[in-house]
């Protein structure tokens, strides 16, 4: 269920009322539903809030100030994920399957590629747009598409890519599991909206589209999800598994 959307002053009511109906909700200015899982809409753009989230501040998508944490970078995760990509002397064509906070993605359009990224949760698609909207730096989303779907529906239609990328959620029972309170928020957005992965079968789905290779994100001791792995790419808590 997609929850109310609240907005913050008559400035905004009719881009709240746009993105309610978008979203399938009803915009609001109720505030007594601020204790509430709720979007809201400010002159600072689009956020959500739920209240068993360990954050206490809304958590909303921003390329601007670097909160979203790919400026702050993460030089060794990005030689661990060129390393895993490969030597490419052409750009490449590559289907992010799991664009999430698109800290991937951006990785791969900073190295030259093109991208197509999927995010199946309706909440989080309206965050990144709403998001790349706002970014000052518009140049980076020229080789870019987000697409609001479900990989594993995308599949028959995926066509031309080098690369499959393929970096699901770690499942919640874990110890370690959404230590990042970005990704607890993205889960508490799959539970509002009850979706519900199966890593396993959608790798099962998404290793059948045609690609040169299928780059699998997993935390370092997770099983892989097939031991036709061609090699794997070992950071300190995550590697990348190859498939060719
Ligand atoms: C671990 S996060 C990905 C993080 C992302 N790689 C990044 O750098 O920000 C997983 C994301 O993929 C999405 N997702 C998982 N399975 C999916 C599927 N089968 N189709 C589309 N999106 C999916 C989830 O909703 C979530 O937003």
């Amino acid at each position: 269920m997609i929850p109310p959307l609240l907005y913050s002053s008559a400035n905004q009511q009719g881009l709240a009322e746009e993105f309610a109906g978008n979203l399938g909700t009803t915009a609001r200015t109720n505030h007594e539903l601020v204790s509430q899982p709720h979007l809201y809409l400010s002159e600072a753009g689009l956020s959500f809030f739920h209240p068993e989230a360990r954050s206490s501040n809304k958590f909303q998508i921003d390329f601007n100030s670097g909160s979203t944490g790919w400026r702050v970078k993460r030089a060794n995760h990005e030689k661990l994920i060129k390393k895993a990509l490969g030597k490419a002397d052409l750009p490449l064509n590559i289907l992010d399957c799991t664009a999430g906070m698109l800290q991937d993605s951006l990785l791969f359009l900073s190295l030259g590629h093109r991208v197509t990224a999927l995010e199946q949760s309706k909440i989080l698609f309206h965050l990144l747009q709403d998001g790349i909207n706002r970014s000052k730096v518009q140049s980076i989303f020229q080789k870019f598409d987000l697409i609001h779907t479900n990989a594993c529906s995308y599949a028959s239609q995926a066509k031309n890519f080098d690369v499959v990328y393929f970096d699901p959620m770690y499942s919640s029972t874990k110890k370690n599991a959404l230590s990042s309170g970005q990704l607890e928020y993205i889960s508490k957005i799959l539970e509002t909206e009850s979706i519900e992965n199966n890593p396993l079968k959608d790798f099962e789905v998404l290793q059948l589209i045609p690609a040169k290779k299928m780059v699998v994100k997993r935390s370092i001791k997770a099983k892989p999800f097939s031991s036709q792995i061609n090699y794997q790419v070992l950071g300190k808590t995550t590697r990348f598994d190859v498939y060719i």
